[in-house]
């Protein structure tokens, strides 16, 4: 799949690298490709501007920040027509950690999903904690189900659709929880979430 990462830093860099690993074609979308601090990333996938990244993508990963996600739907959204879109953006300061409403208003022909919004970047590097593979809990569009889900699994991450987009709040949740764990109560970012089951199915 052709995948836009949209925002080079540490989320979209390493979801960057894992995909670009197992053959994905990776562009990251930039507001200054020429940056010497991409040097890294241009050894993975092209580096271009944001709008030329977006051309011919299949996937759009938004890995900017939050505050910039309704500036950058209103310049780009007829060009997320048609694409999945996966918004791992927050707002931790605001009462909605997601940016879902300014997509859907913005870009009403992109697919939506939310994931890679729950965790520190450092568990997408290393899916593995304490011997156990870690959880990714997300919601998307029955039609984007899939290939979010395969993009989860190209992590190394286990995924847990919690529904539609409906259900975007009980994603939020848990990065609420996320960042109470790993600062309020001290216990540092490599910290995630386990769904114990009695009936555990494929996932
Ligand atoms: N850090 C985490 O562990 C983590 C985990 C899950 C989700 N998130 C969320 O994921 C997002 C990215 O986090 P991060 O830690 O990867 O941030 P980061 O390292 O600061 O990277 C953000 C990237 O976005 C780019 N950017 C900023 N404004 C932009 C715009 N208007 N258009 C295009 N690119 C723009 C920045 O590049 P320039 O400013 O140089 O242009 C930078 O490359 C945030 O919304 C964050 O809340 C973070």
């Amino acid at each position: 799949m052709k995948i836009s990462i949209i925002g080079a830093g540490n989320v979209g860099g390493v979801l960057g690298k894992k995909w670009a690993e197992v053959g994905h074609a990776v562009v990251f979308g930039a507001r200054s490709p020429a940056d010497p601090k991409y040097a890294d990333l241009k050894v993975i996938g092209a580096m271009t501007g944001v709008a030329e990244s977006l051309a011919g993508a299949e996937i759009v990963l938004l890995a900017l920040p939050g505050s910039a996600v309704a500036e950058f739907a209103a310049q780009f959204g007829p060009q997320l027509a048609g694409k999945i879109v996966i918004d791992a953006t927050n707002n931790p300061r605001s009462p909605v950690m997601n940016n879902l409403e300014a997509l859907q208003s913005a870009a009403p022909g992109a697919v939506l999903g939310r994931a890679f919004s729950t965790l520190g970047w450092e568990n997408f590097a290393n899916p593995q904690l304490g011997g156990q593979q870690i959880d990714l809990f997300y919601v998307a569009a029955v039609s984007a189900r899939p290939a979010v889900e395969q993009l989860i699994r190209e992590v190394g991450l286990r995924p847990v659709y919690l529904g539609g987009l409906e259900a975007v709040l009980a994603v939020d949740g848990l990065t609420r929880a996320w960042f109470a764990l790993a600062f309020g109560q001290g216990k540092g970012r490599r910290i995630a979430f386990k769904l114990v089951e009695e009936n555990a199915g494929p996932g």
